[in-house]
């Protein structure tokens, strides 16, 4: 194990420095290619936490036990640049060199399996003086593509809402209000979000975030 993740550093390191030289053996390429979820997973965890609870110092959000569709689909959008790219976008600059750490399918897909295979618990509310019952009444809109218990729709791309981070969610409608997630055009998946987002006035944002939050996952 500990082999495995010297070996993974080091081609983390080569990768990153110079992607296609010869410094960097294919070997070690291919041993990448090989990893784990849990070796690629460790370069995750310095924001995501060990077993993917998050940090709100990085805002960095709880993704343990999110579905492998999903984390595999949004790290192919931080990658090409469908998220994370806009300049005002402070969390998803962050984010998206990181996704550059997992770039081939078969990455993305590895970890996001051992992301999805991490126990999902909801971390504490962080939002205050929320109206629940205003945002339960929101909630009628989401349930659509986001499913009744906020569990998600796959066939419609709608990832789960329920027990996801109150103020991450609040902070993602905010961004997909302003322009700043899912307007980047010829994308197919995050306009459909960015157009709902408009349905929910400012001063309804965190009653919706807050009563999703509520929802077990
Ligand atoms: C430097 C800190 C940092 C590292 C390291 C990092 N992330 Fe992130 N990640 C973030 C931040 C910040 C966000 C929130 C972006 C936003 O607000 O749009 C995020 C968002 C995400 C999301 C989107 C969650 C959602 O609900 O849409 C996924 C999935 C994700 N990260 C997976 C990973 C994986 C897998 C790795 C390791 C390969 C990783 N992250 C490494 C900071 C980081
Ligand atoms: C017409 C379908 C549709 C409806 C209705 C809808 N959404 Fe979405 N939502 C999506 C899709 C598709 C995505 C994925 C966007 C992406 O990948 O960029 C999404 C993503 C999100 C995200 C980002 C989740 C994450 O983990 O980063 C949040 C938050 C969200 N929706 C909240 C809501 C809320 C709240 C409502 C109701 C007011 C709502 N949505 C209604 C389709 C919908």
């Amino acid at each position: 194990m500990r082999v495995a993740s010297q070996y993974l550093r080091a081609a983390v390191v080569c990768l990153a420095a110079l992607p296609l030289t010869t410094a960097c053996g294919s070997g070690i390429v291919a041993s990448r290619e090989a990893a784990s979820g849990a070796e690629l997973y460790q370069s995750c965890e310095s924001c995501h936490g060990p077993a993917g609870g998050g940090d709100l110092v990085q805002h960095a959000p709880a993704i343990a036990g999110l579905p492998a569709w999903y984390v595999a689909s949004q790290l192919e959008r931080f990658q090409t640049g469908l998220r994370g790219k806009h300049p005002d976008d402070v969390e998803g600059l962050r984010m998206r060199p990181m996704s550059l750490q997992v770039n081939s399918q078969t990455q993305r897909e590895t970890v996001a399996a051992y992301v999805a295979s991490l126990p999902s618990a909801a971390n504490a509310p962080r939002l205050k003086d929320v109206d629940l019952t205003r945002g339960e009444e929101t909630f009628a809109m989401c349930v659509a593509c986001h499913g009744m218990k906020g569990e998600g729709t796959e066939a419609l791309n709608a990832p789960p809402l329920a027990g996801l981070d109150d103020w991450y969610v609040a902070l993602q409608l905010r961004k997909f209000r302003s322009g700043i997630r899912g307007s980047v055009p010829g994308d197919g998946i995050g306009p459909t979000m960015a157009a709902m987002s408009m349905a929910v006035p400012p001063e309804v944002i965190e009653d919706v975030a807050a009563y999703v939050h509520t929802l077990p996952r």
